[in-house]
């Protein structure tokens, strides 16, 4: 693995972000479990997706549907014929590779006389079949092909199946969109680089749905929203992200055309969201496979259409992958590792840590969590240095440390200490809230 992404997945062991699942079992491949400051800068950064989409848009709403669906669904659509990878394996070392990552045109390879890129070996890697990605239960008791279901591999069609009911209970008009975050399963054959790609992932899905022959004019629309959002939302680095157009042969099954969002990660340009134009394939096909009628009839123009879906659909774990990438700051000067998280996203707002273990300052320091921590998210620490406590929360992206010192006892006064520049200012304690909250709606 990249060094920097080394300490990245250290630091999020140690300060309780991201640990890997199963841990006390040696560990389960490619699933990872959020502590308790990764499931709150998750959160954080969902609300930010799900504001932006749901409020920031009257013609968008919510959907939260099943994980398990009607096998038929991953029939209609496509998943169960082309959710494949093409896979190669080495008969000499026994490893396992995308074909699609030799060539794009692995088809045409004369595979007979491919390298092995583990051992190094000619000749032996085996001609490219397909593995399906998508993951099987059963559903009931009784193991027969009549309870087979999958696990969602895309949150994508639940909102396809519901997305009359949601219409007409909501008095939609085209052009409407349902957004809606939720667990995805996929049996990746090569899962790496840490939450970047793994089996069991959350995406935030907003499928738009429009009037044909509009559809490439509000393509473009959301693509340039969407790459907004990264800058001006999250924060990210203008020159840390690019569009990438997917070519003839990497366009998904469904897609009439495909745009994706890409951050230079630690280990290379790579996607976190794709824009998508799948046409009225996922509708046509559910209409042929259910037999129901899935058009919109569009009453001021008095003409029935079956609209065409502009997708944007974003990993959340890969969005996390991305601000803390993109926040990471080896502050050697000082000899610190600095999350520089904007005080929206940051898990903990501020630490609250009395200067001394004693003369009434741990009661002082508690007075003030009980006035902060109804409006945001606060820890107290009392264990080691100032130096040290204050050193722990740079580490965690907490954005202010505030100090009661027997001054504070005096005349109500505390400390605030910045983060990044580590400067200290003396504040009235009553201007605490109001100071932190305006940082954070900046
Ligand atoms: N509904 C369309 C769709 O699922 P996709 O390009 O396959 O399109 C969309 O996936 C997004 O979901 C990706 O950009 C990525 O952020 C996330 N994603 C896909 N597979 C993933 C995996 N194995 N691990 C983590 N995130 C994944």
């Amino acid at each position: 693995m990249n060094k920097t992404i080394e300490k990245i997945v250290s630091l999020s062991k140690r300060r309780g972000f991201i640990f890997q699942s199963s841990d006390i079992y040696g560990g389960f491949s490619a699933v990872y479990d959020y502590g308790p400051l990764g499931v709150e800068l998750k959160n954080n950064i969902s609300q930010l997706w799900w504001k932006e989409m749901t409020q920031n848009h009257e013609n968008i709403v919510g959907l939260d549907s099943g994980i398990l669906m009607h096998p038929k669904i991953w029939e209609a659509s496509g998943h169960v014929g082309a959710f494949n990878d093409p896979l190669v394996d080495c008969k000499h070392c026994n490893a396992r590779f995308k074909a699609d990552e030799f060539s794009e045109e692995y088809e045409k390879l004369n595979w007979d006389q491919v390298q092995c890129p583990k051992c190094g070996t000619i000749g032996k890697l085996t001609y490219p079949r397909d593995f399906n990605l998508m993951f099987q239960t059963n559903v009931g008791p009784i193991e027969d092909t009549g309870t087979k279901a999958f696990l969602r591999p895309e949150t994508a069609q639940g909102i396809y199946v519901n997305y009359q009911l949601v219409q007409g209970t909501m008095r939609l008009k085209v052009p409407f969109g349902i957004a809606q975050i939720g667990k995805a399963f996929r049996n990746e054959i090569i899962a790496r680089n840490f939450i970047f790609r793994t089996r069991e992932f959350e995406q935030m899905e907003m499928q738009y749905f429009v009037k044909p022959g509009t559809d490439d004019t509000i393509m473009n629309e959301w693509k340039h929203k969407r790459f907004e959002f990264y800058l001006n939302q999250l924060g990210i680095k203008k020159e840390r992200l690019r569009f990438h157009q997917h070519g003839k042969n990497e366009l998904a099954h469904y897609a009439k055309e495909a745009w994706d969002i890409e951050y230079q990660f630690p280990f290379g340009w790579s996607e976190i969201e794709g824009i998508h134009n799948r046409t009225d394939y996922d509708l046509s096909r559910h209409q042929e496979f259910s037999g129901k009628n899935l058009s919109y009839f569009d009453q001021p123009q008095n003409e029935r259409f079956v609209p065409f879906i502009i997708e944007s659909s974003a990993g959340l774990n890969r969005m996390l992958l991305t601000v803390l990438a993109d926040s990471f700051w080896d502050d050697k000067k000082n000899k610190r590792i600095v999350l520089k998280l904007h005080p929206l996203l940051a898990p903990v707002k501020a630490v609250i840590c009395p200067l001394l273990k004693r003369d009434g300052l741990p009661e002082k320091a508690r007075e003030i969590m009980d006035l902060v921590k109804p409006e945001f998210k606060v820890v107290f620490d009392q264990q080691g240095s100032i130096g040290k406590r204050y050193y722990r929360q740079d580490e965690a992206g907490t954005p202010f440390g505030i100090t009661v010192d027997h001054q504070s006892l005096e005349d109500n006064t505390v400390t605030l200490r910045y983060r990044d520049t580590q400067k200290q200012i003396r504040i009235d304690i009553e201007k605490i809230v109001s100071i932190i909250k305006k940082e954070i709606n900046k």
